[in-house]
């Protein structure tokens, strides 16, 4: 292996320029020549290629988004497309890739790998923790600490208006972001897409809380069965009818994509960025560098992505608990 590129794919994580930063490097010390694909699959595509110093991805490891830029390809989809990429790849002489993202990143490197054999490390990039085959992805721990951040602050205007609030976090297929900002928040209900909470759950549960508790926070991860915190809010306060009772809603959005990342995160990213690297020399391939009690584990992208990573039963109880 001579010449390996790096990438990042679908939504941006903080820790991801960690993680680029950490396959720069570990390139560059092993004697290969490291290339950066700008926009994903995409660039890919379009032979969006360019060499990567040791100085090109200096001054990032403390930045959130990624300096790679990141797209969620359509073309890639297409067997024309990754036609396309392949060629481009072997234009620059490319034998080796370093794919950073979730599990869509995934499924476009395992097909590209079937396809065309090129061997491919990825390293896990996704605030929402959805990936088998790590404890944690890249990101994670800044989203849930952003998400905190603002619940605390929606604590205190909450208790000072006695309200109840609806605060949506992150997550379209996963409850991860949301069961930690309910465990680390005090939230009083957490909904997540892993369990079935009722409407009529919920508004049992406030009900109840009514003689402890003036005012309550109900973290809603976006992949909610039941709709998102608007929709449910709303269907929630007409339960309420003829109480003295206000309910307000929050979306935290995007803000949980940005940041600088936590120390973890970068960690994590500088880990499983030189794993990847490591690994590819090493003659893995078509698998992911995760990390498994504290220890580099290279998951199949097969699992990575057909796995399940069920919510910590414990999580989902502790939260439960702590919250009458
Ligand atoms: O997969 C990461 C994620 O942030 C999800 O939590 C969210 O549903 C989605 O990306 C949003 O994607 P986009 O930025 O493309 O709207």
């Amino acid at each position: 292996m001579k010449k390996i590129a790096v990438f990042t794919s679908g939504g941006d994580s903080p820790g991801m320029n960690a993680c680029v930063r950490a396959v720069v490097r570990t390139g560059i010390y092993h004697n290969l020549d490291v290339y950066s694909i700008m926009y994903g699959y995409d660039g890919m595509i379009k032979g969006n290629i360019k060499k990567m110093q040791s100085h090109s991805v200096s001054n990032i490891l403390q930045r959130g988004g990624t300096i790679l830029k990141s797209a969620r390809s359509e073309e890639f989809r297409t067997k024309e497309g990754r036609q396309k990429a392949f060629e481009e790849l072997k234009k620059h002489g490319i034998d080796g890739l370093v794919a950073i993202g979730g599990d869509g990143t995934f499924t476009g490197a395992k097909i590209f790998f079937e396809e065309y054999g090129i061997p491919t490390v990825g390293c896990p990039g996704t605030i929402d923790n959805d990936i088998f085959g790590t404890d944690y992805t890249i990101g994670f721990d800044t989203a849930v600490n952003t998400a905190l951040e603002a619940i605390d602050k929606i604590r205190d205007t909450a208790a000072a208006h006695d309200r109840i609030f609806f605060v949506e976090v992150m997550g379209r297929d996963s409850g991860y972001i949301a069961i930690e900002c309910g465990i680390g928040g005090g939230a009083e209900l957490v909904m997540v897409p892993e369990t079935t909470t009722t409407i009529h759950d919920v508004v049992k549960s406030l009900k109840g809380l009514r003689k402890s508790k003036t005012s309550s926070i109900v973290v809603v991860a976006e992949g909610d069965e039941e709709g998102g915190a608007a929709d449910i809010m709303e269907k929630v306060k007409s339960e309420f009818k003829g109480e003295d009772k206000e309910f307000k809603v929050t979306t935290l959005g995007h803000i949980q994509r940005g940041g600088s990342p936590t120390a973890k995160d970068r960690i994590l990213g500088s880990r499983s960025g030189m794993a990847a690297v490591e690994g590819l020399i090493n003659g893995k391939s078509n698998c992911m560098a995760g990390i498994i009690n504290d220890q580099v584990v290279y998951t199949s992208f097969e699992d990575c992505i057909t796995k399940n990573k069920p919510l910590k039963d414990e999580y989902l109880r502790l939260q439960e608990l702590l919250s009458i």
